[in-house]
């Protein structure tokens, strides 16, 4: 699902995040620039929000990815509003942006037919969680046939 361009792209810009990962192969038909910015928007927050020298945690399993930091989390109020175009939550205070990635985290997996939420991870920070209907191998859409 994240193409590795996009993926350290992230690691790039934030050499000093650790980001552990724990990825199944998946398949999944979709845009891969659109998919991987998605991807991309929910690691850099993950990475700018986290609590210093704190892992992000990023799982893909069952067309399932979670990403999860330990930073100060997002309260439920700013949870009812951090995908909407320029909002900016009370953890961004201090840090740059304009409160668009998430906006477009969302426009992209609606467009993919999928779905995102956010949560309260256990034991504190947030934890992003993008689902994606995934192409079982053999089985691509009728399209891709010859
Ligand atoms: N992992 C996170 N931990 C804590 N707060 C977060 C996290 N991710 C997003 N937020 C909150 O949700 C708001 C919206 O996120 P979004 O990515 O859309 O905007 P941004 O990061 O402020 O700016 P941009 O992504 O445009 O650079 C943020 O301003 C921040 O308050
Ligand atoms: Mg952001």
């Amino acid at each position: 699902m994240p193409s590795s361009p996009r993926r350290s792209s992230a690691r790039r810009r934030r050499p000093n995040v650790v980001i552990a990962e724990e990825l199944e192969p998946t398949l999944v038909e979709g845009v891969p620039d659109r998919l991987g910015r998605a991807v991309d928007n929910l690691l850099d927050n993950a990475a700018k929000y986290n609590a210093d020298g704190a892992a992000v945690e990023v799982r893909l399993r069952g067309g399932e990815l979670s990403v999860r930091d330990h930073g100060p989390g997002i309260s439920a109020e700013d949870r009812a509003h951090v995908f909407d175009r320029f909002y900016r939550g009370a953890t961004a205070r201090g840090r740059p942006g304009s409160g668009l990635g998430l906006a477009i985290v969302r426009q992209v997996v609606e467009t993919h037919g999928g779905t995102i939420r956010v949560a309260e991870a256990p034991g504190g920070g947030a934890l992003f969680v993008l689902r994606l209907a995934t192409v079982v191998a053999g089985e691509e859409p009728a399209s891709a046939a010859t």
